[in-house]
């Protein structure tokens, strides 16, 4: 597949095939993934594969969370539903004090992940990259033994792709491109 044609075709897949993703093709996907472009080398990402089984509890959190803010009651752990990604992968940022470290390092993780999707994608294998409301709560940080210093940047859902949705066209380039500074005189 051509590099092009991978970037415009990838889509974000939300429901998936029952059909397991291999845990070794996501390690191969990661193993390049990670030559990601990041400044100074920091290499500030680190990564928790969660098969359908670890999901259960992670998104019985969120769903809590989420009644819990509403008002509502705290529902019953439900079972993972049929379309549910093969794997979750947690993706974990060490959090750096100073601001342009750590806007440098969300950079290249973000890189890593874009990556990683493409990737994927090649492989026939979808991923959304998902950041549920309370990602940064204690309790999620404790359930994804994420330390003080670092934060989660996103949940990675994987699987082969049940639906996969149509493009969403972009803003045309005009719109966003302009060429040589902007001086007084205009
Ligand atoms: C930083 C970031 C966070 C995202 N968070 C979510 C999310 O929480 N839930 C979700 O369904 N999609 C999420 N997405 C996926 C976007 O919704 C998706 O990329 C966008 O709709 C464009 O669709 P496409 O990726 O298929 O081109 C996120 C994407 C990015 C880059």
């Amino acid at each position: 597949m051509e590099l092009r044609e991978a970037i415009m075709n990838r889509r974000s897949i939300r429901s998936f095939k029952k059909e397991e993703v291999d845990v070794s093709a996501i390690e191969e996907l990661l193993e390049i993934a990670r030559y990601a472009p990041n400044h100074k080398m920091t290499q500030p990402w680190r990564f928790v594969v969660l098969d359908r089984h670890d999901q259960a509890p992670l998104q019985h959190l969120i769903k809590s969370k989420k009644a819990l803010k509403k008002g509502k009651p705290v529902p019953e752990e439900e079972p993972i539903a049929d379309d549910a990604p093969s794997h979750m992968l947690a993706v974990i940022m060490n959090v750096n004090e100073k601001e342009k470290v750590y806007r440098d390092d969300y950079g290249a993780v973000s890189s890593l992940i874009q990556n990683f999707s493409l990737l994927a994608w090649e492989k026939g294998i979808g991923v959304v990259w998902k950041t549920p409301g309370f990602m940064q709560d204690e309790e999620m940080k404790k359930l994804l033994d994420i330390g003080e210093t670092e934060e989660l940047v996103g949940l990675l859902h994987i699987g082969y792709p049940a639906v996969v949705p149509k493009m969403k066209e972009r803003d045309p380039l005009e719109s966003k491109l302009r060429y040589g500074l902007t001086r007084d005189s205009e």
